[in-house]
């Protein structure tokens, strides 16, 4: 199979907002991809407000949990392009809840759309990529993925999942030609933390100043904080993206911003109990933590 021009094939997950939006933006602008643009049905007319439909751009609907959308939209693919040279596999949720309070119906979205979706959309690109002896495929990790905070325990997991997939996929993919890359950001400048969604039982918690009120009263505002405070916003990123797109030799893992750096060295160096440990005392409120519920129980005299 040939393709019929020299411009990448790039598809992309989960473009209607943020890191996704910025991503296809850049590569628009740069001009010398072909571009499948990417989101779920309900923001669908937002992005093709965004994105005219060109030679090189096609803007279609995409729910990575969907497969009959995934094998429709890779034919298609196949049949104009001839195949896909680079697959971003970029969407993603974050739930936050600790977990206690994670409920198995977000929990499984959760691992649906991080993990089972991307593997999914893997399995369908990947015999074309072997059989063209080349292909990359970028997964958008996180921090996360290397380092679990405390109500972002589901979402951690979702992200250590795609990244030991991936280091698997790394060994499996290597021999055909195939490369692969896990993109580690840590906190962005932008409005996706207004995506971040509580589950039921921590907004429940929340509102009744319940068991764990106080890990969300200092997580929340600390991610918003950091956030805004960091260096790193989605166009930056993005064009570090485009910059491992554009390698011959992309490496396997790389931090994007440089908090996600910085954590990845402390985790590599400090013993893990010392990391826990150090962790716990910078986080804020962490000294209060529980202090509350436990001065209530050692008031109430136990029965029995
Ligand atoms: N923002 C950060 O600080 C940060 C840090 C580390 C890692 N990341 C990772 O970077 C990636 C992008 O995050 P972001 O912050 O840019 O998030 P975002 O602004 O919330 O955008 C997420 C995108 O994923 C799409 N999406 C959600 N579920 C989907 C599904 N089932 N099928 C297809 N698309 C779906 C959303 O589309 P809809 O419009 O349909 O909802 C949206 O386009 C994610 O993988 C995230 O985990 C982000």
């Amino acid at each position: 199979m040939t393709f019929k021009d020299d411009r990448k094939v790039v598809l992309i997950t989960g473009c209607s907002s943020g890191l996704g939006l910025s991503l296809a933006e850049t590569l628009v602008q740069a001009d010398r991809y072909k571009l499948i643009i990417t989101t779920r049905g309900r923001s669908i007319e937002k992005l093709r407000e965004y994105f005219q439909e060109s030679p090189n751009v096609m803007v279609r609907e995409l729910d990575v949990n969907n497969p009959v959308q995934i094998y429709g939209l890779i034919n298609e693919i196949c049949c104009a392009w001839g195949g896909i040279d680079t697959l971003v596999n970029n969407a993603g949720v974050c739930y936050r809840s600790v977990i206690e309070h994670m409920d198995p119906d977000a929990e499984l979205e959760q691992l649906r759309t991080n993990y089972l979706g991307p593997m999914s959309i893997i399995r369908a690109v990947l015999p074309l990529m072997r059989e063209r002896g080349k292909g990359h495929i970028i997964n958008i990790s996180s921090v996360s993925g290397s380092v679990p905070m405390p109500t972002m325990g589901s979402y951690s997991s979702s992200k250590h999942a795609l990244e030991a997939a991936s280091e698997a996929l790394w060994y499996e993919a290597r021999p055909f030609g195939v490369q692969v890359t896990l993109v580690q950001p840590g906190f962005i400048r932008s409005e996706s933390y207004k995506n971040v969604v509580l589950s039921k039982k921590a907004m429940l918690s929340t509102e009744v100043n319940g068991s764990h009120a106080e890990f969300y009263r200092s997580m929340a505002p600390l991610v918003e904080k950091l956030m805004g405070f960091s260096l790193s916003n989605p166009r930056g990123i993005a064009r570090k993206i485009q910059k491992i797109i554009d390698m011959s030799r992309p490496p396997f893992r790389i931090g994007v911003t440089a908090d996600a750096v910085v954590f990845r060295i402390l985790r590599s160096v400090l013993p893990n109990g010392l990391f826990r440990r150090l962790m716990y005392s910078l986080l804020p409120g962490s000294t209060v933590w529980g202090e509350r519920l436990q001065s209530l129980s050692t008031s109430v005299p136990k029965v029995g």
